[in-house]
């Protein structure tokens, strides 16, 4: 299938597709089966992480399928347990030889850990490593702008990604400006709540949905592109892989935008990790 996915182009110049795929407990056999199959379907953008303990199963995935290494764009992400710099450095290293890459596209600090202290150091080894030709580009997840402003204080280099939770119920508006001001791009994860059954049964979204004849994951994922940021769904079935993608060949209105984004809760994060005390392992 041609890829015809949009593109956003990286404060370092890497151009990112505007939507990818997340790949969260997809893992053995079955895992390299659902990624094998998102590629083929059209994928491009993949997110994985050392926690995730699948990064091998990505680096199967892209060695069965016959897309060119250099037209996959592979994500991993940095334990909070690794934050000292030679530990980053090591797990890197760690990182692709599990997945058998020679570099990562994307490489993300997974949590800022700010008890720990010791994100900036992290934060170094990713500018090293990028340097070496390890990675392309480098971000971070799950960053509060006290946390950016840090990094760029300290060394001088942006993040060009800022990973997220972000669905309807928790909308981060102010981190969604923050990031734009700075020239971050955002990507969300979680971008359908986990498939949260308030979510996907919500009269409003159905309405909207009924409008667009589209499904209601689809005017999700259809707002987050609208709101500026990538999202990253995961599913192990085909048919959603498919559905996830088809988000390109109709525009939500003013008023659809604005009725998905009231739907926002203060305390709507889906697990309560605040990223100001979440301790990542
Ligand atoms: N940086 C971080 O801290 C962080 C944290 C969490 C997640 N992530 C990343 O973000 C990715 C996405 O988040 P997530 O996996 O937590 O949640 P999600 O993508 O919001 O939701 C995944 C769930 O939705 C279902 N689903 C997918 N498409 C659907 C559709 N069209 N209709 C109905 N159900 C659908 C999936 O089921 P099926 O598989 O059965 O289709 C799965 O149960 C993760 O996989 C991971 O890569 C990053």
């Amino acid at each position: 299938m041609k890829n015809t996915i949009p593109e956003v182009i990286l404060n370092d110049g890497l151009a990112l597709p505007r939507v990818g795929f997340g790949t969260y407990t997809l893992n053995g056999a079955a895992g390299v089966q659902a990624i094998l199959s998102a590629i083929n379907i059209g994928y491009r953008l993949l997110d994985s992480a050392f926690n995730y303990e699948n990064e091998g199963v990505v680096g199967e995935a892209v060695r069965r399928s016959f897309i060119p290494r250099e037209q996959l764009l592979i994500t991993s992400k940095l334990p909070g347990r690794h934050h000292s710099y030679n530990e980053a450095i090591t797990t890197i290293q760690e990182s692709l030889y599990r997945a058998n890459l020679d570099y990562y596209d994307l490489y993300l600090i997974h949590w800022p850990n700010p008890i720990k202290n010791l994100y900036v150091e992290a934060w170094q080894a990713l500018i090293d490593a990028k340097k070496w030709g390890l990675i392309r580009s480098i971000g971070v997840c799950n960053f509060l702008p006290e946390h950016i402003e840090r990094l760029i204080q300290e060394t001088g280099v942006i993040p060009s990604i800022n990973q997220i939770e972000l669905h309807p119920f928790f909308s981060q508006k102010e981190q969604l400006i923050y990031n734009q001001k700075h020239g971050i791009v955002t990507e969300s994860w979680s971008p359908l709540g986990r498939k949260n059954t308030l979510l996907m049964e919500n009269k409003e979204l159905l309405r909207i949905a009924e409008t667009h004849h589209k499904s209601i994951s689809q005017i999700i994922l259809r707002w987050h592109i609208q709101l500026g940021s990538i999202p990253i769904p995961k599913s192990s079935s085909p048919k959603r892989q498919l559905e996830n993608l088809a988000l390109f060949d109709f525009t939500l209105s003013e008023q659809d935008m604005m009725m998905i984004s009231i739907l926002n809760q203060e305390n709507g994060r889906l697990a309560n990790q605040n990223p100001a005390s979440y301790e990542e392992f």
